[in-house]
């Protein structure tokens, strides 16, 4: 790069003050960056470059040369600066260019080349269905797996003798002197929350449930359900019916529902919440042109079951039954799971294969 010339144009002197202009727009051509022209930029049309300098001594001329000498320089650095701003314009623009040449991102490369695992349908179902109830002001509490069977039994007035206790339905843990099982439903927390909390009470309670079954596509030894209980003063039978409503209209989209007697030891009256089967819509029901695998042409699917809470539970809890009553239900979520998202075999809910939670897109419909 050019230097500057160290002793400056006599300011009246045309041909001086104008070879000082080309040696300034030599070198602002010769600058190939912008950090360079900066330089040429102190070394040509700074206070100490040759045409600053004669643009001061004009301060130390005749008052009748001033206009002359004034005008003389006042060309030469208006074509410097003018083609500096030029020069600044055009490497500025030719430096963005280089930049994002060099900064170009290929988008078509495979970007997250670590694969992500999915939510599995089980938990993500159960996650909504608490929301649901988290949104109408309802607590989320868990209890244990391992359960005392006064709890799981007795406490709901399931008396010694109930099949339910015999051991093949029953995990129960060494030594059988501790009277500890693997609890088979989630209803134990009922008795739990009673014994531990204060009246009203609105609980869900998601979790894992144990039973000695078979492992087949439609029994697991362990599965999960989803218990509820709501316990205030007033509470009947049309309480459990609205709220099972919601629940199954919040998961399902709009769907009609039934509730079918049944019998429950902890519940009475006691009932089954059936839904209207949302493929068929129950034109399957005697029709054998068209079979529905889903309700297996029966038009209803049965959910879960449900009731007003027996008095006699209440009382072990200590509850006073003349001004507190409460209803409770406890639904499968796998089995919620594979009819909703049409999952024909049980076994894969619990292989691991992650294709299979993805395939339902972590228990979205
Ligand atoms: N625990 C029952 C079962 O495992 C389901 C159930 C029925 C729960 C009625 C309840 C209820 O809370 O009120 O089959």
């Amino acid at each position: 790069m050019a230097t500057a010339d160290p002793t400056p144009p006599n300011p009246l002197d045309p041909d001086e003050v104008m070879s000082a202009a080309d040696a300034a727009l030599a070198a602002i051509d010769a600058a190939a960056t912008t950090e360079q022209l900066r330089q040429v930029r102190n070394d040509y049309t700074g206070d100490r470059s040759p045409l600053g300098l004669a643009n001061r001594a004009i301060g130390s001329l005749e008052p009748g040369q001033r206009k002359t000498a004034g005008q003389i320089i006042g060309q030469a650095r208006g074509r410097v600066n003018s083609a500096m701003a030029f020069r600044q314009k055009d490497l500025e623009a030719a430096e963005l260019e280089a930049s994002l040449l060099a900064e170009r991102v290929d988008v078509t490369l495979p970007t997250d080349l670590h694969p992500r695992g999915a939510l599995h349908p089980v938990t993500a179902l159960l996650r909504r269905m608490s929301d649901v109830f988290v949104s109408m002001g309802w607590e989320v509490v868990e209890g244990p797996e391992l359960e005392a069977e006064w709890l799981n039994f007795d406490a709901l007035n399931i008396s010694p003798d109930h099949p339910a206790r015999g051991l093949t339905d029953t995990l129960f843990v060494d030594p059988i002197t501790d009277h500890k099982l693997l609890r088979t439903q989630t209803s134990p927390v009922q008795m739990r929350t009673m014994l531990s909390r204060e009246l009203p009470i609105y609980v869900v309670s998601p979790g894992k449930v144990f039973r000695a079954d078979e492992y087949d596509a439609t029994h697991l030894p362990m599965f999960h359900q989803i218990e509820g209980l709501a316990i205030d003063q007033g509470i009947t039978m049309g309480h459990l019916k609205g709220t099972l409503d919601h629940l199954a209209k919040a998961i399902f989209g709009q769907v009609r529902t039934r509730l079918r007697p049944h019998y429950f030891p902890f519940t009475e009256p006691s009932a089954e919440m059936d839904l209207e089967c949302f493929v068929c819509h129950g034109e399957s029901v005697g029709n054998p042109e068209c079979p529905c695998r889903t309700c297996k042409s029966e038009g209803w699917i049965e959910w879960g079951g449900c009731g007003v809470v027996n008095p006699r539970v209440l009382a072990v809890a200590g509850i006073d039954t003349e001004v507190y009553s409460g209803f409770a239900f406890g639904m499968g979520v796998d089995r919620t799971v594979m009819f909703r998202n049409n999952a024909p075999d049980l076994r894969d809910f619990v292989e691991g294969d992650v294709r299979f939670s993805r395939s339902l897109r972590g228990g979205a419909r």
